[in-house]
Protein backbone atom coordinates (compact mmCIF):
# COMPACT_ATOMS: atom_id res chain seq x y z
CA UNK A 1 0.00 0.00 0.00
CA UNK A 2 1.17 3.78 -0.72
CA UNK A 3 2.64 5.87 2.04
CA UNK A 4 -1.00 8.39 0.98
CA UNK A 5 -3.20 4.94 1.02
CA UNK A 6 -1.89 4.08 5.05
CA UNK A 7 -2.49 7.51 6.03
CA UNK A 8 -5.79 7.32 5.03
CA UNK A 9 -6.37 3.95 6.89
CA UNK A 10 -4.55 5.30 9.77
CA UNK A 11 -7.26 8.41 9.56
CA UNK A 12 -10.16 5.97 9.04
CA UNK A 13 -8.74 3.78 11.92
CA UNK A 14 -8.37 7.00 14.21
CA UNK A 15 -12.28 8.47 13.41
CA UNK A 16 -13.97 5.08 14.35
CA UNK A 17 -11.90 4.92 17.39
CA UNK A 18 -12.43 8.71 18.53
CA UNK A 19 -16.41 8.43 17.82
CA UNK A 20 -16.23 6.50 21.34
CA UNK A 21 -18.82 4.26 22.74
CA UNK A 22 -20.72 5.65 19.53
CA UNK A 23 -23.68 8.21 18.29
CA UNK A 24 -26.44 6.86 20.94
CA UNK A 25 -24.14 6.81 23.89
CA UNK A 26 -22.70 10.77 23.45
CA UNK A 27 -26.30 11.61 23.07
CA UNK A 28 -27.27 10.26 26.29
CA UNK A 29 -23.87 11.95 27.70
CA UNK A 30 -25.23 14.66 26.20
CA UNK A 31 -28.63 14.44 27.51
CA UNK A 32 -27.05 14.21 31.18
CA UNK A 33 -25.38 17.67 30.55
CA UNK A 34 -22.12 16.52 30.26
CA UNK A 35 -19.27 16.93 27.89
CA UNK A 36 -17.90 13.81 26.54
CA UNK A 37 -14.08 12.61 27.69
CA UNK A 38 -12.34 13.80 24.03
CA UNK A 39 -14.68 17.60 24.31
CA UNK A 40 -13.25 18.16 28.03
CA UNK A 41 -9.54 17.33 27.10
CA UNK A 42 -10.33 19.72 24.25
CA UNK A 43 -12.07 22.48 26.31
CA UNK A 44 -9.05 22.49 29.33
CA UNK A 45 -5.84 22.14 27.02
CA UNK A 46 -4.29 24.96 24.90
CA UNK A 47 -5.80 24.92 21.39
CA UNK A 48 -4.36 22.45 19.63
CA UNK A 49 -1.73 21.01 22.23
CA UNK A 50 -2.87 17.50 23.13
CA UNK A 51 -1.27 14.55 21.62
CA UNK A 52 -3.07 11.39 22.21
CA UNK A 53 -1.11 7.84 23.08
CA UNK A 54 -2.07 4.38 23.47
CA UNK A 55 -5.80 5.20 21.18
CA UNK A 56 -5.37 1.08 19.79
CA UNK A 57 -4.97 -0.26 23.24
CA UNK A 58 -7.56 -3.22 23.64
CA UNK A 59 -8.90 -5.02 26.71
CA UNK A 60 -7.71 -8.88 27.36
CA UNK A 61 -10.50 -10.10 29.01
CA UNK A 62 -12.92 -13.10 27.08
CA UNK A 63 -15.23 -14.04 30.07
CA UNK A 64 -18.96 -12.21 30.21
CA UNK A 65 -19.62 -12.15 26.82
CA UNK A 66 -16.13 -9.69 26.51
CA UNK A 67 -14.36 -11.85 23.84
CA UNK A 68 -16.18 -10.22 20.40
CA UNK A 69 -16.47 -6.67 22.57
CA UNK A 70 -14.27 -4.10 21.18
CA UNK A 71 -13.85 -0.93 23.27
CA UNK A 72 -12.59 2.27 22.32
CA UNK A 73 -9.65 2.90 24.09
CA UNK A 74 -10.57 1.11 26.59
CA UNK A 75 -12.54 3.78 27.61
CA UNK A 76 -10.06 6.46 28.50
CA UNK A 77 -8.22 8.82 26.29
CA UNK A 78 -4.48 9.69 28.02
CA UNK A 79 -2.03 12.26 26.46
CA UNK A 80 -0.27 15.01 26.51
CA UNK A 81 -0.67 19.15 25.94
CA UNK A 82 -0.30 22.36 27.58
CA UNK A 83 -2.30 24.62 29.80
CA UNK A 84 -1.24 28.14 29.06
CA UNK A 85 1.57 26.63 27.36
CA UNK A 86 2.81 24.58 30.47
CA UNK A 87 3.07 21.13 29.94
CA UNK A 88 0.65 18.60 31.56
CA UNK A 89 -0.18 14.38 31.47
CA UNK A 90 -3.76 13.55 30.91
CA UNK A 91 -6.45 10.74 31.14
CA UNK A 92 -10.22 11.12 30.72
CA UNK A 93 -12.48 8.31 31.76
CA UNK A 94 -14.94 7.80 28.40
CA UNK A 95 -18.53 7.16 30.05
CA UNK A 96 -19.76 6.32 26.41
CA UNK A 97 -17.64 3.25 26.78
CA UNK A 98 -19.08 1.17 28.98
CA UNK A 99 -19.75 3.39 31.34
CA UNK A 100 -16.12 4.47 31.61
CA UNK A 101 -15.56 1.69 33.76
CA UNK A 102 -12.57 0.53 34.68
CA UNK A 103 -10.91 -2.99 33.37
CA UNK A 104 -6.96 -3.70 33.89
CA UNK A 105 -5.92 -2.33 30.15
CA UNK A 106 -7.71 0.86 30.96
CA UNK A 107 -5.94 0.67 34.39
CA UNK A 108 -2.66 0.16 32.88
CA UNK A 109 -3.43 3.04 29.97
CA UNK A 110 -3.64 5.55 32.90
CA UNK A 111 -0.85 4.56 34.85
CA UNK A 112 1.35 4.65 31.66
CA UNK A 113 0.39 8.45 31.46
CA UNK A 114 1.25 8.64 35.76
CA UNK A 115 4.49 6.71 35.13
CA UNK A 116 5.44 9.45 32.12
CA UNK A 117 3.72 12.46 34.00
CA UNK A 118 6.00 11.35 37.32
CA UNK A 119 9.45 10.95 34.84
CA UNK A 120 8.85 14.27 32.92
CA UNK A 121 7.93 16.13 36.32
CA UNK A 122 4.79 17.53 34.91
CA UNK A 123 1.77 17.55 37.10
CA UNK A 124 -0.66 14.91 35.95
CA UNK A 125 -4.65 15.58 35.85
CA UNK A 126 -7.50 12.63 35.50
CA UNK A 127 -10.77 13.58 34.36
CA UNK A 128 -12.74 10.71 36.52
CA UNK A 129 -16.82 9.45 35.08
CA UNK A 130 -16.81 6.12 35.36
CA UNK A 131 -19.04 3.52 36.86
CA UNK A 132 -15.81 2.03 38.61
CA UNK A 133 -14.54 -1.12 38.74
CA UNK A 134 -15.65 -3.48 35.18
CA UNK A 135 -17.21 -6.07 36.71
CA UNK A 136 -16.86 -8.16 33.91
CA UNK A 137 -12.76 -8.09 34.31
CA UNK A 138 -12.88 -8.81 38.36
CA UNK A 139 -9.59 -8.72 39.75
CA UNK A 140 -7.78 -7.27 36.81
CA UNK A 141 -10.23 -4.55 37.78
CA UNK A 142 -9.22 -4.35 41.40
CA UNK A 143 -5.33 -4.68 40.60
CA UNK A 144 -6.01 -1.70 38.29
CA UNK A 145 -6.77 0.48 40.71
CA UNK A 146 -4.21 -0.38 43.52
CA UNK A 147 -1.65 -0.17 40.96
CA UNK A 148 -2.95 3.89 40.21
CA UNK A 149 -3.11 4.32 44.21
CA UNK A 150 0.71 3.36 44.52
CA UNK A 151 1.85 5.88 41.64
CA UNK A 152 -0.59 8.45 43.48
CA UNK A 153 1.15 8.11 46.21
CA UNK A 154 5.01 7.82 44.62
CA UNK A 155 4.26 11.47 42.89
CA UNK A 156 2.77 12.86 46.18
CA UNK A 157 5.23 15.59 46.93
CA UNK A 158 7.00 15.11 43.51
CA UNK A 159 4.29 16.41 41.34
CA UNK A 160 0.95 17.94 41.70
CA UNK A 161 -1.74 16.00 40.61
CA UNK A 162 -5.23 17.01 39.88
CA UNK A 163 -8.59 15.29 39.84
CA UNK A 164 -12.10 16.44 38.11
CA UNK A 165 -14.89 14.54 38.91
CA UNK A 166 -17.30 14.60 36.29
CA UNK A 167 -19.50 11.99 36.66
CA UNK A 168 -20.10 8.88 38.59
CA UNK A 169 -16.67 8.11 41.09
CA UNK A 170 -17.74 4.95 43.00
CA UNK A 171 -16.62 2.36 45.29
CA UNK A 172 -12.84 2.46 45.45
CA UNK A 173 -12.16 4.54 42.19
CA UNK A 174 -12.53 7.35 45.09
CA UNK A 175 -9.54 6.66 46.56
CA UNK A 176 -7.27 8.15 43.49
CA UNK A 177 -8.81 11.65 43.83
CA UNK A 178 -8.44 11.07 47.89
CA UNK A 179 -5.19 10.83 47.01
CA UNK A 180 -4.15 13.93 44.94
CA UNK A 181 -3.92 17.10 45.50
CA UNK A 182 -6.68 18.88 44.21
CA UNK A 183 -9.75 17.30 43.68
CA UNK A 184 -12.48 19.79 41.12
CA UNK A 185 -16.44 19.09 41.38
CA UNK A 186 -19.50 20.36 39.36
CA UNK A 187 -22.87 20.78 40.22
CA UNK A 188 -25.53 18.29 39.19
CA UNK A 189 -22.57 16.38 37.85
CA UNK A 190 -19.65 15.23 40.16
CA UNK A 191 -21.06 11.73 42.40
CA UNK A 192 -18.48 10.31 44.69
CA UNK A 193 -19.21 7.60 47.24
CA UNK A 194 -17.56 4.53 48.54
CA UNK A 195 -21.30 2.61 48.64
CA UNK A 196 -24.02 3.98 46.13
CA UNK A 197 -27.47 4.41 47.07
CA UNK A 198 -28.71 1.07 45.94
CA UNK A 199 -26.57 -1.02 47.86
CA UNK A 200 -27.49 1.49 51.07
CA UNK A 201 -30.96 1.07 50.76
CA UNK A 202 -30.32 -2.88 50.22
CA UNK A 203 -28.05 -3.30 53.63
CA UNK A 204 -29.82 -0.19 55.89
CA UNK A 205 -32.93 0.34 54.74
CA UNK A 206 -31.91 3.88 53.62
CA UNK A 207 -33.37 5.72 50.84
CA UNK A 208 -30.88 8.61 49.38
CA UNK A 209 -30.01 10.26 45.97
CA UNK A 210 -26.70 10.06 44.71
CA UNK A 211 -27.22 14.20 44.95
CA UNK A 212 -27.56 14.10 48.24
CA UNK A 213 -25.05 10.97 49.04
CA UNK A 214 -21.87 12.37 47.20
CA UNK A 215 -22.81 15.40 45.24
CA UNK A 216 -20.68 18.17 43.87
CA UNK A 217 -21.99 20.34 47.07
CA UNK A 218 -21.67 17.20 49.77
CA UNK A 219 -17.87 17.50 49.23
CA UNK A 220 -17.47 20.98 49.05
CA UNK A 221 -19.02 21.40 51.73
CA UNK A 222 -19.62 18.89 54.20
CA UNK A 223 -17.11 16.01 53.52
CA UNK A 224 -13.67 18.37 52.88
CA UNK A 225 -13.21 15.84 50.10
CA UNK A 226 -13.28 18.98 46.82
CA UNK A 227 -10.65 21.56 46.95
CA UNK A 228 -13.07 23.41 43.91
CA UNK A 229 -16.68 23.87 43.42
CA UNK A 230 -18.04 24.79 39.82
CA UNK A 231 -21.50 25.15 38.65
CA UNK A 232 -20.65 23.87 34.85
CA UNK A 233 -17.50 22.09 33.46
CA UNK A 234 -16.44 25.32 31.59
CA UNK A 235 -15.81 27.03 34.73
CA UNK A 236 -14.38 24.00 36.47
CA UNK A 237 -11.50 24.68 33.66
CA UNK A 238 -11.13 28.24 34.08
CA UNK A 239 -9.88 27.01 37.34
CA UNK A 240 -7.83 24.31 36.63
CA UNK A 241 -6.65 26.79 34.39
CA UNK A 242 -5.67 29.18 37.31
CA UNK A 243 -4.68 26.57 39.65
CA UNK A 244 -1.77 25.33 37.31
CA UNK A 245 -0.70 28.61 36.27
CA UNK A 246 0.32 29.49 39.69
CA UNK A 247 1.95 26.34 41.20
CA UNK A 248 5.37 24.62 39.72
CA UNK A 249 5.60 21.29 37.42
CA UNK A 250 6.95 19.75 40.36
CA UNK A 251 8.90 20.04 43.14
CA UNK A 252 12.72 20.70 41.50
CA UNK A 253 10.83 24.05 40.59
CA UNK A 254 9.65 27.24 41.88
CA UNK A 255 5.98 28.33 40.25
CA UNK A 256 6.68 30.72 37.09
CA UNK A 257 7.41 34.10 38.26
CA UNK A 258 4.79 36.57 35.90
CA UNK A 259 4.71 40.46 35.81
CA UNK A 260 4.16 41.84 39.44
CA UNK A 261 1.44 44.16 39.91
CA UNK A 262 0.34 46.06 42.66
CA UNK A 263 -3.21 45.24 44.87
CA UNK A 264 -6.15 47.15 42.76
CA UNK A 265 -8.58 46.70 46.21
CA UNK A 266 -9.66 49.69 46.97
CA UNK A 267 -10.04 49.71 50.39
CA UNK A 268 -7.66 51.48 52.45
CA UNK A 269 -5.55 48.16 54.27
CA UNK A 270 -6.36 50.46 57.86
CA UNK A 271 -9.91 50.17 57.79
CA UNK A 272 -10.89 46.82 57.08
CA UNK A 273 -10.70 45.55 61.14
CA UNK A 274 -13.30 47.01 62.74
CA UNK A 275 -12.21 49.20 66.06
CA UNK A 276 -14.51 47.13 68.03
CA UNK A 277 -12.46 43.51 68.80
CA UNK A 278 -14.98 41.93 68.82
CA UNK A 279 -17.20 42.73 65.37
CA UNK A 280 -15.67 40.23 62.57
CA UNK A 281 -14.18 41.21 59.02
CA UNK A 282 -13.55 39.24 56.34
CA UNK A 283 -10.01 38.30 56.62
CA UNK A 284 -9.85 37.75 52.22
CA UNK A 285 -10.27 41.92 52.64
CA UNK A 286 -6.41 41.61 54.24
CA UNK A 287 -5.76 39.28 50.78
CA UNK A 288 -6.57 41.36 48.67
CA UNK A 289 -5.06 44.28 50.12
CA UNK A 290 -1.81 42.80 49.97
CA UNK A 291 -1.58 40.36 46.41
CA UNK A 292 -0.53 41.52 43.50
CA UNK A 293 -3.26 42.68 41.40
CA UNK A 294 -5.77 41.68 44.10
CA UNK A 295 -6.04 37.95 43.01
CA UNK A 296 -7.03 34.76 45.17
CA UNK A 297 -7.60 31.88 44.10
CA UNK A 298 -8.90 30.32 47.40
CA UNK A 299 -9.15 26.24 48.26
CA UNK A 300 -11.67 24.69 50.04
CA UNK A 301 -13.60 28.08 50.23
CA UNK A 302 -17.11 26.59 51.55
CA UNK A 303 -15.27 23.94 53.72
CA UNK A 304 -14.32 24.79 57.24
CA UNK A 305 -14.82 28.70 56.48
CA UNK A 306 -13.43 29.35 59.74
CA UNK A 307 -9.88 29.54 58.15
CA UNK A 308 -9.05 30.62 54.22
CA UNK A 309 -6.49 29.05 51.99
CA UNK A 310 -5.24 29.36 49.28
CA UNK A 311 -2.61 31.20 46.43
CA UNK A 312 -2.24 34.55 45.15
CA UNK A 313 1.33 36.34 43.91
CA UNK A 314 3.53 38.84 45.72
CA UNK A 315 5.81 40.63 43.39
CA UNK A 316 4.79 38.39 40.45
CA UNK A 317 5.92 35.32 42.37
CA UNK A 318 3.33 32.67 43.72
CA UNK A 319 2.80 32.29 48.00
CA UNK A 320 0.27 30.50 49.90
CA UNK A 321 -2.16 32.74 52.47
CA UNK A 322 -3.19 31.11 55.47
CA UNK A 323 -5.40 33.07 57.51
CA UNK A 324 -7.97 32.71 60.17
CA UNK A 325 -11.42 33.78 59.13
CA UNK A 326 -13.31 35.76 61.87
CA UNK A 327 -16.59 36.28 59.92
CA UNK A 328 -16.75 32.25 61.00
CA UNK A 329 -16.87 31.20 64.52
CA UNK A 330 -14.14 34.31 65.03
CA UNK A 331 -11.92 32.45 62.86
CA UNK A 332 -11.11 29.38 65.80
CA UNK A 333 -9.23 26.45 65.07
CA UNK A 334 -11.04 22.75 65.00
CA UNK A 335 -10.74 19.77 63.68
CA UNK A 336 -12.13 20.44 59.91
CA UNK A 337 -9.67 23.95 60.02
CA UNK A 338 -6.50 22.28 61.58
CA UNK A 339 -6.57 19.36 58.92
CA UNK A 340 -7.93 22.30 55.82
CA UNK A 341 -4.75 24.20 56.82
CA UNK A 342 -1.83 21.43 57.58
CA UNK A 343 -2.75 19.53 54.06
CA UNK A 344 -2.31 22.95 52.10
CA UNK A 345 0.98 23.87 54.40
CA UNK A 346 1.99 20.72 53.24
CA UNK A 347 1.30 20.93 50.03
CA UNK A 348 3.18 24.78 49.44
CA UNK A 349 6.17 23.30 51.38
CA UNK A 350 6.49 20.14 48.81
CA UNK A 351 6.23 22.44 46.28
CA UNK A 352 8.42 25.59 46.81
CA UNK A 353 5.28 28.43 47.73
CA UNK A 354 6.05 30.79 50.74
CA UNK A 355 3.49 30.85 53.08
CA UNK A 356 1.86 33.81 54.71
CA UNK A 357 0.10 33.09 58.11
CA UNK A 358 -2.46 35.99 58.64
CA UNK A 359 -3.63 35.65 62.52
CA UNK A 360 -6.52 36.56 64.06
CA UNK A 361 -8.06 33.83 66.46
CA UNK A 362 -9.11 33.44 69.77
CA UNK A 363 -7.40 29.98 69.82
CA UNK A 364 -8.61 26.09 69.35
CA UNK A 365 -12.59 25.18 69.75
CA UNK A 366 -13.61 24.47 73.19
CA UNK A 367 -16.40 21.62 74.19
CA UNK A 368 -17.49 18.13 74.25
CA UNK A 369 -17.61 18.09 70.73
CA UNK A 370 -14.75 18.96 69.16
CA UNK A 371 -12.70 17.10 72.35
CA UNK A 372 -15.23 14.07 71.13
CA UNK A 373 -13.74 14.03 67.37
CA UNK A 374 -10.24 14.59 68.28
CA UNK A 375 -9.14 17.90 68.22
CA UNK A 376 -6.30 16.83 69.89
CA UNK A 377 -5.01 14.45 66.77
CA UNK A 378 -6.16 17.28 64.70
CA UNK A 379 -4.65 20.59 65.82
CA UNK A 380 -1.20 18.68 66.13
CA UNK A 381 -1.63 18.43 62.46
CA UNK A 382 -0.98 22.10 62.01
CA UNK A 383 1.86 21.98 64.46
CA UNK A 384 3.49 19.39 62.30
CA UNK A 385 3.13 20.96 59.37
CA UNK A 386 4.11 24.55 59.83
CA UNK A 387 7.43 23.06 62.07
CA UNK A 388 8.26 20.36 59.25
CA UNK A 389 8.11 23.36 56.60
CA UNK A 390 11.10 24.82 55.26
CA UNK A 391 9.83 27.20 53.07
CA UNK A 392 9.95 30.53 53.62
CA UNK A 393 7.33 31.79 56.90
CA UNK A 394 6.24 34.95 57.53
CA UNK A 395 3.21 35.57 59.85
CA UNK A 396 1.29 38.37 60.70
CA UNK A 397 -0.92 38.71 63.66
CA UNK A 398 -3.51 40.93 62.64
CA UNK A 399 -5.23 41.23 66.11
CA UNK A 400 -6.44 37.62 68.24
CA UNK A 401 -3.23 35.47 69.07
CA UNK A 402 -4.52 33.63 72.26
CA UNK A 403 -3.17 30.36 73.54
CA UNK A 404 -2.39 27.45 71.46
CA UNK A 405 -3.60 28.79 68.54
CA UNK A 406 -0.73 31.76 68.63
CA UNK A 407 1.33 28.71 68.62
CA UNK A 408 -0.11 27.06 65.94
CA UNK A 409 -0.41 29.55 63.54
CA UNK A 410 3.37 29.86 61.99
CA UNK A 411 4.25 31.16 65.42
CA UNK A 412 8.42 31.92 66.03
CA UNK A 413 8.50 28.63 68.26
CA UNK A 414 7.85 26.50 65.07
CA UNK A 415 10.38 28.09 63.09
CA UNK A 416 8.64 31.17 61.56
CA UNK A 417 11.27 33.63 59.62
CA UNK A 418 10.00 36.45 60.12
CA UNK A 419 6.93 37.67 62.63
CA UNK A 420 5.00 41.14 62.50
CA UNK A 421 2.32 42.27 64.47
CA UNK A 422 -0.32 45.19 64.05
CA UNK A 423 -0.36 47.47 66.41
CA UNK A 424 -3.61 46.30 67.82
CA UNK A 425 -2.74 42.93 68.07
CA UNK A 426 -3.57 40.87 71.67
CA UNK A 427 -1.09 38.10 71.82
CA UNK A 428 -2.18 36.28 75.34
CA UNK A 429 -2.84 32.95 76.93
CA UNK A 430 -6.58 33.28 76.42
CA UNK A 431 -8.59 36.29 75.86
CA UNK A 432 -8.69 38.93 78.76
CA UNK A 433 -12.45 38.15 80.16
CA UNK A 434 -11.43 34.20 80.48
CA UNK A 435 -8.16 35.25 81.77
CA UNK A 436 -9.42 38.06 83.96
CA UNK A 437 -12.22 35.33 85.38
CA UNK A 438 -9.67 32.40 86.27
CA UNK A 439 -6.72 34.87 87.63
CA UNK A 440 -8.97 37.17 89.68
CA UNK A 441 -11.20 34.99 90.51
CA UNK A 442 -10.99 35.54 94.30
CA UNK A 443 -11.44 39.09 94.74
CA UNK A 444 -14.47 39.17 91.91
CA UNK A 445 -15.90 37.61 94.02
CA UNK A 446 -15.27 39.09 97.31
CA UNK A 447 -15.92 43.04 95.66
CA UNK A 448 -19.10 44.31 96.62
CA UNK A 449 -19.74 44.94 92.67
CA UNK A 450 -18.57 41.99 90.92
CA UNK A 451 -18.99 43.50 87.53
CA UNK A 452 -17.23 46.43 88.46
CA UNK A 453 -14.81 44.82 89.70
CA UNK A 454 -14.40 42.10 86.47
CA UNK A 455 -14.72 45.25 84.24
CA UNK A 456 -11.48 46.86 86.20
CA UNK A 457 -9.21 43.69 86.09
CA UNK A 458 -10.34 42.78 82.45
CA UNK A 459 -8.92 46.21 81.43
CA UNK A 460 -5.88 45.39 83.77
CA UNK A 461 -5.53 42.33 81.92
CA UNK A 462 -5.82 44.03 78.70
CA UNK A 463 -3.31 46.65 79.44
CA UNK A 464 -0.35 44.61 80.54
CA UNK A 465 -0.64 41.77 78.36
CA UNK A 466 -3.40 42.10 75.11
CA UNK A 467 -0.86 43.93 73.06
CA UNK A 468 1.81 43.22 71.11
CA UNK A 469 4.77 44.26 73.43
CA UNK A 470 5.32 41.86 75.82
CA UNK A 471 5.61 38.88 73.09
CA UNK A 472 8.27 41.89 70.87
CA UNK A 473 10.21 42.90 74.54
CA UNK A 474 11.21 39.36 74.23
CA UNK A 475 12.29 39.07 70.65
CA UNK A 476 9.26 36.60 69.78
CA UNK A 477 7.81 39.02 67.42
CA UNK A 478 10.61 40.82 65.16
CA UNK A 479 8.57 43.90 64.71
CA UNK A 480 5.19 45.81 65.24
CA UNK A 481 4.15 47.76 62.09
CA UNK A 482 1.48 49.83 60.65
CA UNK A 483 -0.80 47.99 58.52
CA UNK A 484 0.22 50.36 55.52
CA UNK A 485 3.83 48.97 55.82
CA UNK A 486 2.52 44.95 55.25
CA UNK A 487 2.66 44.61 51.47
CA UNK A 488 6.26 46.56 51.76
CA UNK A 489 7.85 44.09 54.61
CA UNK A 490 6.18 41.21 53.08
CA UNK A 491 8.41 41.45 49.93
CA UNK A 492 11.31 42.47 51.53
CA UNK A 493 11.27 39.46 53.62
CA UNK A 494 10.24 36.88 50.64
CA UNK A 495 13.32 38.82 48.56
CA UNK A 496 15.64 37.93 51.67
CA UNK A 497 14.26 34.19 52.06
CA UNK A 498 15.00 33.41 48.21
CA UNK A 499 17.98 31.88 49.43
CA UNK A 500 16.90 30.05 52.64
CA UNK A 501 18.88 27.04 53.49
CA UNK A 502 17.12 24.75 56.62
CA UNK A 503 17.51 21.37 57.02
CA UNK A 504 16.05 18.90 59.35
CA UNK A 505 17.73 16.27 60.53
CA UNK A 506 17.99 12.48 58.49
CA UNK A 507 14.69 10.50 58.59
CA UNK A 508 13.22 7.73 56.63
CA UNK A 509 9.64 9.99 56.32
CA UNK A 510 8.00 11.45 60.36
CA UNK A 511 5.15 9.68 61.66
CA UNK A 512 2.59 12.89 61.72
CA UNK A 513 -0.53 12.71 62.89
CA UNK A 514 -2.59 11.45 60.49
C1 LIG B 1 -19.16 -2.80 33.73
C2 LIG B 1 -20.53 -0.98 33.64
C3 LIG B 1 -20.14 -0.60 34.95
C4 LIG B 1 -19.20 -1.42 35.62
C5 LIG B 1 -21.55 0.84 34.22
N1 LIG B 1 -21.40 -0.06 33.25
N2 LIG B 1 -20.79 0.52 35.28
N3 LIG B 1 -20.05 -2.07 33.05
N4 LIG B 1 -18.73 -2.50 34.97
N5 LIG B 1 -18.75 -1.13 36.84
C6 LIG B 1 -22.04 -0.06 31.94
C7 LIG B 1 -23.52 -0.32 32.04
O1 LIG B 1 -23.78 -1.72 32.04
C8 LIG B 1 -24.01 0.33 30.75
O2 LIG B 1 -23.72 -0.52 29.69
C9 LIG B 1 -23.12 1.53 30.61
O3 LIG B 1 -21.97 1.26 31.41
C10 LIG B 1 -23.75 2.81 31.13
O4 LIG B 1 -24.26 2.56 32.43
P1 LIG B 1 -25.75 2.93 32.87
O5 LIG B 1 -26.05 2.13 34.08
O6 LIG B 1 -26.66 2.77 31.69
O7 LIG B 1 -25.60 4.47 33.20
P2 LIG B 1 -26.34 5.30 34.31
O8 LIG B 1 -27.78 4.99 34.31
O9 LIG B 1 -25.94 6.72 34.06
O10 LIG B 1 -25.74 4.80 35.70
C11 LIG B 1 -24.38 5.00 36.02
C12 LIG B 1 -23.98 4.23 37.29
C13 LIG B 1 -24.40 2.75 37.13
C14 LIG B 1 -24.64 4.88 38.49
C15 LIG B 1 -22.47 4.38 37.45
O11 LIG B 1 -23.93 2.27 35.87
C16 LIG B 1 -23.85 1.88 38.20
O12 LIG B 1 -24.37 1.84 39.32
N6 LIG B 1 -22.80 1.11 37.85
C17 LIG B 1 -22.19 0.17 38.74
C18 LIG B 1 -21.42 0.91 39.80
C19 LIG B 1 -20.66 -0.03 40.68
O13 LIG B 1 -21.24 -0.67 41.57
N7 LIG B 1 -19.37 -0.21 40.35
C20 LIG B 1 -18.49 -1.11 41.01
C21 LIG B 1 -17.99 -0.35 42.20
S1 LIG B 1 -16.95 -1.34 43.16
P3 LIG B 1 -24.66 -0.64 28.38
O14 LIG B 1 -24.00 -1.70 27.60
O15 LIG B 1 -26.02 -0.96 28.87
O16 LIG B 1 -24.59 0.73 27.73
C22 LIG B 1 -15.49 -0.80 42.73
C23 LIG B 1 -14.44 -1.51 43.46
C24 LIG B 1 -13.15 -0.84 43.22
O17 LIG B 1 -15.32 0.07 41.96
C25 LIG B 1 -12.25 -1.20 44.34
C26 LIG B 1 -10.92 -0.57 44.14
C27 LIG B 1 -10.08 -0.76 45.37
Amino acid sequence: MSLKKNILALRQKKAIVEKGGGDKAMEKQAAMGKLTARERILALLDTNSFHEYDLFVEHEERNFGMDDKTLAGDGVITGTGTIKGSPICIYAQDFTVMGGSLGLKHARKITKIMDHALKMKVPCIGINDSGGARIQEGIGALAGYGEIFYRNTMSSGVIPQISVILGPCAGGAVYSPALTDFVFVVENISKMFITGPNVIETVLGEKISQEDLGGARVHAEITGNAHFYAMSELECFEQIKELVSLIPHSNLQKADKIEPKKPSFKKNIENIIPADPKQPYDVREIIYALADDSKFLEVMELWAPNIVIGFGRLEGETVGFVANQPMYLAGVLDCDASDKAARFIRFCDAFNIPIITLEDMPGYLPGVDQEHAGVIRHGAKMLYAYSEATVPKITVILRKAYGGGYIAMNSRHLGADFMFAWPGAEIAVMGPEGAANIIFRKEIMEAEDEDAMRQQKVQEYIEKFANPYVAASKGYIDAVIEPLETRGLLLHALDLSKNKDDHRPYKKHGVPPF
